[in-house]
């Protein structure tokens, strides 16, 4: 190891950067975004370095980068001097941010372009809400060491807060139910007791194992066990924790298979145990897909359970024939239907409008005129799936009063099955009250 990886705190202390241009300024922001007092300055003078904790140095002009090196190691100042590694007292690495959660990756200077390479993939691993764990973490640090008292125990539950039921529900953004699944946690530490599992109710995507999402990858990767449907092909499943369990509970069509509430109290059976359970689904759980029913159910017993959404059929098979669903010149709406919707619903229909929050009135007219009734459950959901995610549910006679108080992206549900959109709540969770 050429150099030693280090964390340094900046926050309020001056750091200077000397330069002007692009490079000077990302270092400053840089800085900024740790907390530090920039002192930006296009010529530096001994004075600027005065009391610093560090200098970035990227002025683009040899003559002007080593002046400026010169004086900041006359006032003990350590110096990162852009694309000069030989002026370097510290070199920059390449890193990935999740806010708390920072990887930092280095080849000691010798292949940026590495670095670069290697930040891309570690990127793609890491969960986007990891800075969120770690501050879920850091909440339960003085109640774990005082409540938790054997060292092994204490052990167990960090890996377990890191790993468990709390970290997903943190890394789905589900803040809430993950501190309710982190208490739990602890409870269950101080007292000895068997841990608890979680569910997750996964959407496989069409087919192509590069379409899953990264979260279904990566919980492919933790699962104890993965309960799959006949429609989720071999290489997907190959993408999974080599132990994991593998259980088929696919319902083919004419063929006796699992009943459904088989599969839920299996489900049920396996949290309960403490197993991390993958509910595998063709597509998205939510189209055609029970994955309703299977929240449901999880839901009734009380269990942790996240919901990951697919890519269902429709997008991906279209994509795959180069058919756009809609196209400005010939379609503007969608209807997705099932073959043999009467043997499983009443027919209920569910409209999605995309583009619909500043013309509510009108969509709300047109569905009246069509038939809906106004009493119909609605919900808005503006910054799906984002941390700023809101829901405004109601019914469709007051669908241009609730649209009023949304101004960002948003689609309008509207059908009965709106009625499950609890207000404001986390994206994509639910979790056991
Ligand atoms: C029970 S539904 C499950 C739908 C799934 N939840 C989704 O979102 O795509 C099964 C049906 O989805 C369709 N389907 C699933 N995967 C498909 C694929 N790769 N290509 C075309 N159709 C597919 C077929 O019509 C199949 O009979």
């Amino acid at each position: 190891m050429k150099h030693l990886p280090l964390f340094f705190d900046l926050v309020g202390r001056p750091v200077v950067v000397a330069g002007a241009g692009p490079a000077a300024n990302k270092r400053a922001a840089l800085a900024r975004s740790a907390g530090a007092d920039v002192r930006q300055v296009t010529v530096a003078t001994a004075e600027d370095f005065e009391n610093a904790a560090a200098a970035f140095i990227a002025t683009g002009d040899e003559n002007a980068d080593r002046a400026a090196r010169h004086l900041a190691r006359n006032a003990r100042v350590p110096a990162n001097v852009m694309d000069r590694p030989a002026l370097c007292d510290f070199i920059m690495p390449a890193s990935v941010d999740r806010d708390d959660g920072v990887v930092a990756i280095s080849t000691g200077g010798a292949a940026p372009t590495l670095a670069t390479l290697l930040r891309g993939r570690i990127e793609a691993l890491l969960p986007e809400r990891l800075g969120a764990l770690a501050r879920l973490a850091q909440t339960f640090r003085a109640q774990a060491t005082a409540l938790i008292a054997r060292p092994a125990a204490r052990r167990a539950f960090w890996r377990r807060l890191a790993d468990g039921p709390a970290a997903r529900l943190a890394l789905a953004g589900d803040n809430a139910g993950a501190r309710r699944a982190a208490l739990a946690e602890l409870d269950n530490a101080r007292r000895g007791v068997t841990p608890g599992g979680i569910a997750h109710i996964v959407g496989a995507g069409p087919g192509d194992p590069d379409l899953l999402t990264l979260r279904a990858a990566q919980l492919l990767q933790e699962a104890d066990a993965i309960l799959h449907d006949d429609l989720v092909p071999a290489p997907i499943l190959a993408r999974a924790r080599r132990d994991a369990e593998f259980v088929a509970v696919g319902k083919r069509k004419g063929q006796v298979g699992w009943r459904q509430r088989d599969i839920e109290a299996e489900m049920i059976r396996r949290v309960r145990a403490g197993q991390t359970v993958v509910r595998l689904k063709a597509g998205d759980p939510f189209i055609f897909g029970r994955g309703g029913e299977e929240l449901d159910a999880l839901r009734a017993a009380g269990l942790p359970v996240s919901i990951v959404p697919g890519i269902t059929a429709a997008l991906g098979a279209a994509a795959s024939a180069g058919i756009p669903l809609t196209h400005r010149a010939i379609a503007s709406s969608v209807t997705i239907l099932s073959g043999h919707a009467a043997d499983d619903a009443p027919g209920g229909q569910t409209h999605v409008v995309y583009m619909g929050v500043t013309e509510a009135a009108s969509v709300r007219d047109r569905l009246l005129a069509a038939g809906v009734a106004p009493r119909t459950p609605v919900a808005i959901i503006e910054n799906g799936t984002r941390p700023d995610q809101r829901i405004s549910t109601g019914v469709l006679g007051d669908l241009a009063r609730l649209a009023v108080s949304h101004g960002g992206p948003a689609l309008i549900v509207v059908g009965d099955v709106a009625a499950f959109a609890a207000s404001t709540e986390s994206p994509q969770m639910a979790e056991a009250s």
